[in-house]
């Protein structure tokens, strides 16, 4: 019988990441982290510590990949598909740090698309995200609406599936990218300012702490849970289907950060009292995608709505107050 096929996942520690490593190792795969540990946490992959067909190395996509992941190749074998999430996700802290951004996100993209076609990966995954589209173009959001992003993150993620379609059209590198709306769920890390709403505002309902709201909180935003996004990387990645395509994945459904809170409060039954400050420099006002495409390439459909998926998150917020140390294992 064959060796499992031996998946690279980048920023594997982090929230998106590791939803990915639990659907891929639940399908037998053998699958190698990369991960500097900058947001990411080991606590996240602690459930295949010690796992023969899973391994950890400590790397930076922005340094030299090779090498460190000649270790993984030792161990596991010709590394297969690989499914890219390591970057910086924060949009204000690119508009801070420009260049940074660069580096991490759109450098980082191009080591790993050069590593790939150099040891003859079969496909590559790469996250792509909704902060690509013009911050005017009528919503829904297809992925033809105009592209001109508001922030240097989104420009990176843009110019970065122009390298994903260069390096098929010249070396016949077979990739998917995937523009994620607005992902939450367990695991998303509440602790940054720069973390996403819903992690943020759980995390202060359940602490009885004031909510802070930008702008006037009617703008909006498509909420899609992170374990629907997971199993349709995974989809992506290990067939053909979304073959060299560029899909949105949300639900379809626009929410505002409003209405969002509202929920929030209620779910939570708390008093927090709720802040409102001048708008973030960078936001998109309104997001929310078409979902003709997903269902198109990869037949997907969102199986858990927002209620429920805030209600499952909410579980897990509480669950990680109890044990105060489990959110303490990044390097970072
Ligand atoms: P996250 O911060 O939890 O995960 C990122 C992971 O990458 C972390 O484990 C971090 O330690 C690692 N990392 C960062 N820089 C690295 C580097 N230079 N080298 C190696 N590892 C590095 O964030 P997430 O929300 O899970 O996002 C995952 C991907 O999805 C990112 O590419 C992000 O841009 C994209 N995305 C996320 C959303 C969302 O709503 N969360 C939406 C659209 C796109
Ligand atoms: C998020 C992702 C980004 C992704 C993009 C896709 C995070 C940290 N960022 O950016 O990686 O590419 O979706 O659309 O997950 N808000 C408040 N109060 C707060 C925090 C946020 O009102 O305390 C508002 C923001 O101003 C914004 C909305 O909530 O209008 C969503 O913010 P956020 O969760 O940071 O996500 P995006 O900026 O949309």
């Amino acid at each position: 019988m064959s060796e499992p096929a031996h998946i690279l996942v980048t920023g594997g520690a982090g929230f998106i990441g590791s939803h990915t490593v639990d659907a891929l190792m639940t399908r037998g795969l053998r699958v190698t982290v990369f991960d500097n540990l900058s947001t990411g946490y080991m606590g996240n992959l602690e459930q295949w510590d010690g796992h023969p067909r899973f391994q950890f190395i400590a790397g930076d996509v922005t340094a030299e990949v090779t090498q460190p992941l000649t270790l993984a190749v030792a161990r596991f074998g010709h590394i297969e598909r690989i499914a890219h999430f390591a970057a910086q996700t924060a949009v204000p802290i690119s508009m801070d740090d420009p260049a940074g951004d660069i580096q991490s996100n759109l450098a980082g993209t191009a080591r790993i698309l050069e590593y790939a076609r150099h040891n003859k990966v079969a496909k590559v995954f790469f996250a792509s995200s909704s902060a690509i589209y013009d911050d005017d173009a009528p919503v829904p959001v297809s992925e033809t609406s105009s592209a001109r992003p508001s922030s240097p993150y989104g420009i990176n993620k843009l110019a970065a599936e122009f390298y994903l379609d260069y390096y098929a059209r010249l070396y016949g590198l077979c990739s998917t990218a995937l523009r994620f709306m607005n992902v939450y769920g367990p695991r998303q890390d509440p602790k940054s300012w720069y973390s996403g709403v819903i992690s943020i505002f759980l995390d202060r309902a359940v602490t009885g702490k004031p909510i802070t709201i930008f702008d006037d909180g009617e703008q909006t935003r498509d909420f899609v849970y992170v374990t629907d996004v997971a199993e349709i990387v995974t989809h992506a990645l290990l067939t053909d289907a979304g073959n060299n395509a560029v899909i949105n994945i949300g639900t379809g459904v626009e929410v505002t950060i409003n209405a969002l809170t509202r929920t929030i409060l209620d779910l939570a039954g708390s008093a927090s009292p709720v802040r409102y400050e001048p708008a973030r420099a960078g936001d998109i006002r309104r997001s929310v995608t078409t979902m003709d495409k997903a269902q198109a390439l990869l037949n997907f459909a969102p199986r858990v709505e927002l209620r429920e998926g805030l209600q499952a998150t909410l579980a897990w917020v509480r669950q990680e107050m109890t044990r105060p140390a489990a959110r303490s294992g990044s390097a970072a």
